[in-house]
């Protein structure tokens, strides 16, 4: 299967909220026609009115592929919706953060080829990363398939085993907010210092969404980036001997928030 029989056989993405939309918005730029398109969401936005998909009404008997991206305590009742497609045919997708593939197992039936994706918010402007791990219906073309489609908002990596998810989950998909968080409070702290607050709030956005571009696209790893900008005895330096004090700094600190985040993420898939 691939993008051209997608086209053909239809893509039914069940819950169109903001990571439906934002995968929508790059199926549609990358040329998956509309029409192949068929959504099913209890409020449609303004926006998905406007993209000429079909919402709602009668869904393909055999879809190549189904979407799920209701959030996971919404499952139990969106799923029956998208049950008579289980069993074989239609590949299976679920973006839902902490809902483990055996639940999809449990609710579409046996030998339903379930892919379990963890996507994060920057897919929003194409700029995401989604782990894909399927289960044991799944083959090689279907991850290709899914890898295919996920690429529509960013890049994609393969797991070897699900339990990774909730790591992946911990670092990736929570991820964006630990940066949003650094951007707050590196701002804060510039407003300590004197600076006014709009001004403080420039350049730390700024510096930390330049940094990650160097971060991704540099010859150097991220190590010897900072190596580089460390004057002995400058400035940064000794900003850094307090972010890397091994008791106090961001190493101590961010293993307890993705390790805090994980067991969220582990409590959640024991449902
Ligand atoms: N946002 C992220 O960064 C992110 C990252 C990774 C994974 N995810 C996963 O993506 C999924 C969606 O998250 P989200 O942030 O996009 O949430 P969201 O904005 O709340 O989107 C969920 C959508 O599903 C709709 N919905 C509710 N019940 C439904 C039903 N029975 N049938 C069909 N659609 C239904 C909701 O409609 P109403 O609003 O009208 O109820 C809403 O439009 C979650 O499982 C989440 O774990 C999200």
């Amino acid at each position: 299967m691939n993008m051209h029989d997608v086209a053909k056989r239809g893509l039914v993405l069940l819950g169109c909220g903001k990571m439906g939309s934002a995968m929508l918005a790059g199926w549609l730029r990358n040329g998956l026609p509309a029409a192949s398109i068929w959504v099913i969401d209890p409020h449609p936005s303004e926006w998905l009115r406007k993209q000429g998909v079909n919402i709602g009404g009668a869904l393909p008997q055999s879809p190549a592929i189904v979407v799920v991206a209701v959030k996971p305590q919404m499952m139990a009742e969106a799923l029956p919706d998208v049950k008579s497609l289980g069993g074989g045919a239609t590949l299976v997708i679920s973006v839902a953060a902490g809902t483990p593939l055996a639940l999809f197992e449990d609710m579409l039936g046996e030998n339903t080829p379930i892919i379990r994706a963890m996507p994060n918010t920057p897919a929003a402007i194409g700029r995401g990363i989604t782990a894909l791990i399927g289960n044991g219906d799944t083959g090689e073309s279907d991850l290709d398939l899914a890898e295919a489609l996920l690429l529509a908002v960013g890049q994609v990596v393969r797991l070897e085993s699900e339990d990774q998810m909730d790591a992946v989950t911990a670092v990736s998909g929570s991820g964006p907010a630990y940066v949003f968080h650094l951007i707050e409070t590196l701002a804060a702290a510039g407003v300590a210092q004197g600076l006014p607050a709009d001004l403080a709030m420039d350049l730390a956005k700024a510096t930390v969404g330049g940094a990650g571009e160097l971060a991704e696209t540099a010859d150097d790893d991220p190590a010897q980036l900072r190596v580089n900008v460390t004057s002995p005895n400058g400035t940064t330096q000794a900003a850094l001997e307090v972010l890397m004090d091994d008791e106090t700094g961001f190493g101590p600190l961010l293993r307890r928030a993705v390790a805090a985040a994980a067991d969220r993420s582990r409590e959640l898939g024991r449902g």
